[in-house]
């Protein structure tokens, strides 16, 4: 590898991304390469009727795809060879969008998984790819407020064979949870308790070595019909491993319902947004604050109030934009009043009084007939009209 020359020394091999290189017992060079293995299947049942034409891994968040956000933060943290798993109903819009990967400089394969069968299937399937590497599992509708290069070094400077990252929750009921002692040591994993004994949820991201396969060539399907990769944890506990655990402190955010997405939007603008205007405001309007509006979209007559992204070719005009709304590109927005909303691209919105906390699919048109100052909320699919 060209780059090894350049590696001195593992910090700096891996804040430059190079594989670490270290001595096997025998004379030769052993070269390990943290492999990373995102989860863009399943059907994405609690995000319809968006997902009924869409994957949820695409659904944008501050108008860039949930799965962008994530393949550049496997990027940061060095990770450049990334399989995919994917669906058969949404598997090609996921590749048409992400392609090769050399848009990341990564070298993506992908991985059709038949059935969403669990996480640990997902795996499994993968495992071809897989080989006897260790790998990062990324679930591809997750997202968090910080980098994971940190948990990397920690996870590959241990012998454990699992490294799992946890966050407080007000609802443990829907996700998987852990239990840990006094030294962070994680003792048990329930996946969706219904008595939950901590608050500690498992984060969609987990550092395994190959030993996770035969943990998981062990485990039967929980009641929900999945192989659960908590399940395939467990196992590594039930036969005396370690599992390492780490707690989240920036947000993190699972995508996978409308207000968690609203949510994932709100933080995202929030953060990440700084004000570059490419587009064209008339004398007549006024845009405040951080406010991204893309080539070729005009503000006419109107206001926008950041944080707020607005694409390209974007149309505004006798409208308020507030805070938090991200606008995709082609979309027309025509006497309007638009607040903590999330629209798709080509969506239209004509003479509604005020939409919030909405989700508007690609290509889909909300129109007012009447005027009568009524507020909206809602949740619309692709290629949709709505007359209000
Ligand atoms: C999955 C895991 C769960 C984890 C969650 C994180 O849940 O099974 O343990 O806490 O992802 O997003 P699912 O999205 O399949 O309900």
């Amino acid at each position: 590898m060209a780059e090894a020359q350049h590696c001195f020394s593992i910090d700096i091999r891996l804040a430059i991304g190079c594989p670490l290189v270290s001595h096997s017992a025998g004379e030769s060079l052993m070269t390990t390469n943290l492999k990373g293995l995102v989860l863009s299947g399943g059907r994405g049942t609690r995000l319809r009727p968006l997902t009924h034409t869409a994957a949820k891994q695409l659904v944008p968040v501050a108008n860039r795809p949930i799965l962008f956000h994530v393949l550049d933060n496997l990027k940061n943290a060095g990770v450049t060879d990334v399989g995919i798993v994917i669906s058969p109903e949404t598997g090609n819009a996921i590749k048409e969008t992400v392609g090769d990967g050399s848009s990341w400089g990564m070298s993506i394969e992908y991985i059709t998984q038949s059935e969403p069968l669990g996480l640990a299937h997902a795996v499994k399937v993968a495992q071809p790819y897989l080989g006897s590497d260790s790998f990062v599992m990324y679930l591809g509708d997750n997202l968090i407020g910080s980098g994971i290069r940190n948990y990397r070094e920690k996870f590959e400077a241990a012998a454990a064979p699992a490294s799992i990252l946890l966050k407080e929750v007000d609802n443990p009921s829907n996700f998987g949870i852990a239990e840990i002692d006094q030294h962070k040591r994680v003792i048990r994993l329930v996946e969706k308790p219904k008595e939950p004994k901590s608050n500690l949820a498992l984060v969609g991201i987990y550092f395994f070595t190959s030993a996770i396969h035969k943990a998981i060539s062990k485990i039967s399907p929980s009641w929900r019909g999945e192989l659960e990769i908590t399940d395939a944890i467990q196992m590594l506990l039930n036969d005396g491993a370690e599992v390492l655990s780490d707690q989240v402190e920036s947000w993190w955010l699972d995508t996978g319902k409308k207000d968690d997405l609203l949510t994932a939007n709100t933080v995202v603008l929030d953060e990440w947004v700084k004000r570059q205007i490419d587009g064209e405001i008339d004398s007549k309007s006024h845009v405040t604050g951080r406010v991204r509006l893309g080539k070729g979209s005009r503000v006419v007559n109107s206001t926008v109030r950041g944080p707020v992204v607005i694409g390209d070719n974007v149309f505004v005009e006798n409208s308020f934009v507030g805070p938090f709304t991200s606008i995709g590109a082609g979309c027309r927005i025509v006497s309007s009043v638009l607040e903590h909303c999330v629209l798709l691209e080509n969506a239209r919105i004509d003479h509604v009084d005020r939409l919030e906390d909405s989700l508007i699919g690609k290509n889909s048109a909300v129109v007012k007939e009447q005027k009568n100052h009524q507020a909206y909320r809602l949740m619309i699919g692709d290629d949709s009209e709505v007359l209000l």
